[in-house]
């Protein structure tokens, strides 16, 4: 495995796959590596013939510095489990590298953006978008790994790939939960036993949801407050949303289109955790 901070190395290493044929896998992380990391890894050594991971742990998309200051740095313990799970490369630069001094270009990904996450966490969208921009534009993959625990992130990257004519195949991993249902975050280290507790009910709510869509109750309205009384009810938690919407669009249909998806967002303490589950899917499909 090989681990560079620097574009022109690892630009070199990746050119030098590509003339041997070499099928090219990205996945983008900020570090603090769990499963649900190392499920997207698995997933790209699986279908690519090289393998780059990134770590960088972006500034711009904390709208909350202390959310920034908190977040788990472990890059040892990181590039051990690149090398336990066959990464090729791993590219993990510093701050400098990435936005150097007199950088003014953004990527503003538009409405999508401004939903759900992106009107809690302003800015958050823009973050997300210049950097992943950046980093495909670095790295050149054919395929990109993303997680569905983050839906909104996700499609926010397939829109701009689409708007950018990025010719770059997104797949979408399923969701990676620990056996109480808290699904996978390198902020659930900093849950306190009795958060994790009340952390828990988000993925409970949801999984009540989506049996009583496929058991026939099909009134989204009352779906939906449902959902948002059940989490707001929830001593410990403090809810920012919780709703059924559009899979493609995240617009809060009334039709029961498919595929729909229950999205939440909320806080435990000063940790903000998000969640969602595909209604019309049996397993953790995305
Ligand atoms: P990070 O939170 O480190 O997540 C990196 C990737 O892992 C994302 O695609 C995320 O959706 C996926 N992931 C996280 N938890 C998961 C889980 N429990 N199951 C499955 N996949 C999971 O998301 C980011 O970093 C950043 O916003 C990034 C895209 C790297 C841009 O900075």
């Amino acid at each position: 495995m090989r681990t560079t901070g620097s574009v022109t190395e690892v630009r070199e290493l990746i050119a030098e796959a590509r003339r041997a044929g070499s099928r090219v896998g990205v996945v983008p992380t900020m570090g603090a590596l769990h499963r649900g990391h190392t499920s997207l890894i698995e997933a790209a050594v699986a279908g690519c013939d090289l393998v780059v991971v990134t770590l960088f742990v972006n500034g711009p998309q904390f709208n909350d510095p202390d959310d920034f200051l908190r977040y788990p740095r472990r890059l040892q313990d990181d590039l051990d489990t690149c090398r336990g799970k066959g990464v090729d490369v791993v590219f993990a630069p510093d701050e400098q590298t990435i936005y150097p001094p007199g950088g003014q270009t953004t990527v503003d990904v538009g409405h999508l953006g401004t939903l759900f996450e992106g009107q809690h966490r302003p800015g958050h969208f823009q973050g997300v978008a210049t950097v992943v921009v950046k980093m495909l534009n670095i790295t050149t993959p054919d395929t990109a790994f993303f997680g569905q625990k983050d839906f909104q992130q996700q499609l926010v990257i397939r829109q701009l790939c689409q708007d950018l004519h990025l010719p770059i195949d997104i797949v979408t991993c399923p969701t990676i939960r620990d056996d109480d249902g808290l699904a996978l975050s390198s902020r659930n280290v900093l849950l306190a036993p009795e958060q994790r507790v009340i952390a828990t009910s988000l993925s409970r709510v949801l999984r009540h949801a989506r049996e009583q869509w496929q058991n026939g109750f099909n009134d989204l309205p009352a779906l939906r407050q449902q959902l948002r009384e059940q989490l707001e009810s929830t001593p410990g938690l403090e809810l920012d949303y919780a709703t059924i919407v559009d899979a493609n669009t995240l617009e809060e249909t009334t039709a029961d289109s498919d595929p729909l998806v229950a999205l939440v967002a909320a806080s435990v303490g000063n940790i903000r955790l998000i969640d969602n589950l595909l209604l019309n899917a049996t397993s953790e499909t995305a």
